[in-house]
């Protein structure tokens, strides 16, 4: 019956929402993003649109990341990559902060704006206040010829095709991708040797595989998981290291789509603070890879099972030990520590996404919700 198709299903190619559709296409769009430019074949890293600007940025004396939302969770992603591959301090700031407190920049100083629509109003603020210091911007942007890569001085496109559902999901991916490209360029002849940058660049490019692996094997587990969940009124998100902003974007998808209240922090702040809210109506998502943050994170969860939370684990290593603790294992293949947000936050968009479904909420456009935030 597909001439019966009204034009909005054509569009969603099939799925019920642009937002599942945006969430399975991941591997394609990041396909799409590394086209031409992570380059295995001759262990190269090529990205036009910041040709000429290297060496300003390897030689910067500070990054500043402006953006807002999602888009700050790339750029909270963005600074561990960029500092552990070149060693510039990266600092991470809310445009719409950074924009009206005179932000201390100096010469020495690049600005780089992420901004999947590029006409957010308080990013671009951002850029022009950047400009009005004449400290040099460089944008990521999806959106071809959109304000802010109009007004940045070089960037580069994600290349992940239109993105429809108001809560972000390929954008944030193909913005993590990017800012992996640049981190790795950036560590040429840095802190990568010839020999590790091709290991690193062979990871990047065998990301959208897992990405496919990922929504294969976990999105019926999910949704089943999803009936347990779906009365939850709050949610907690943990992680650590790169995982720490992917605990920020889980509790952000699933807010933004579903209106649980949920949270995310770094694993260890929950003894701030946090750990007073759990008890046995209190889901603990962890992601738990099997990293150099594996064991703290470990003795995290079982803080949380000593205290009755359910904990829903994401891991690559599903052992009995952590088996013991959860109540639910999500287990998703294994990849290099720097690369593992673009796979852990796989899992966090299908949860919420069924979650908000049996919920009966708008998944595309939830209430009071924008894509595109152009007034402040
Ligand atoms: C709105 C959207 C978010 C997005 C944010 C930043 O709040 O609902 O999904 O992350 O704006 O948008 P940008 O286009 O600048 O990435």
């Amino acid at each position: 019956h597909e001439l019966e198709w009204s034009l909005g299903e054509i569009e969603k190619g099939g799925y019920d929402h642009f937002m599942l559709k945006e969430i399975m296409e991941q591997p394609d769009a990041l396909e799409d993003a590394m086209r031409g430019r992570v380059r295995p074949e001759d262990n190269q890293i090529h990205l036009g649109g910041l040709h000429g600007h290297w060496d300003q940025l390897r030689e910067a004396d500070r990054i500043v990341i402006a953006a807002c939302g999602t888009s700050w969770h790339a750029g909270l992603v963005g600074e561990y990559l960029i500092e552990s591959a070149s060693r510039v301090p990266v600092e991470v700031e809310y445009a719409s902060e950074f924009r009206y407190r005179d932000p201390v920049l100096r010469e020495g100083d690049v600005v780089l704006v992420i901004s999947q629509s590029g006409e957010t109003a308080d990013t671009l603020a951002a850029v022009r206040e950047a400009h009005s210091k004449g400290i040099p911007c460089f944008g990521i942007c999806n959106v071809v010829g959109s304000t802010i890569a109009r007004e940045t001085d070089a960037g580069v496109y994600l290349h992940a095709g239109p993105e429809i559902g108001v809560a972000s999901t390929k954008a944030f991916t193909a913005q993590v991708t990017v800012l992996s490209m640049i981190a790795l360029k950036l560590a040429e002849g840095r802190t990568l040797s010839k020999a590790e940058l091709a290991d690193n660049i062979r990871a990047l490019a065998g990301v959208p595989d897992k990405v496919r692996r990922v929504l294969n094997a976990s999105n019926g587990a999910l949704q089943s998981m999803a009936h347990t969940y779906r009365y939850a009124s709050n949610f907690l998100y943990l992680g650590r290291g790169y995982n720490f902003p992917v605990a920020l974007e889980g509790a952000l998808k699933l807010k933004e789509i579903s209106y649980i209240h949920a949270e995310g922090y770094p694993a260890a702040e929950m003894k701030h603070g946090p750990i007073a809210l759990i008890d046995r109506s209190m889901p603990v998502v962890f992601m738990a890879m099997k990293d150099s943050t594996y064991d703290k994170v470990l003795s995290n969860i079982e803080e949380v099972a000593a205290r009755e939370g359910s904990v829903i684990a994401i891991t690559d290593d599903k052992d009995a030990e952590l088996e013991s603790l959860c109540e639910a294992v999500v287990e998703i293949p294994q990849t290099k520590e720097f690369l593992s947000p673009l796979l852990t936050v796989i899992p966090l968009q299908l949860l919420s996404y069924h979650i908000a479904v049996l919920r009966g909420c708008h998944v595309d456009q939830p209430r009071n919700l924008a894509k595109s935030v152009t007034v402040e």
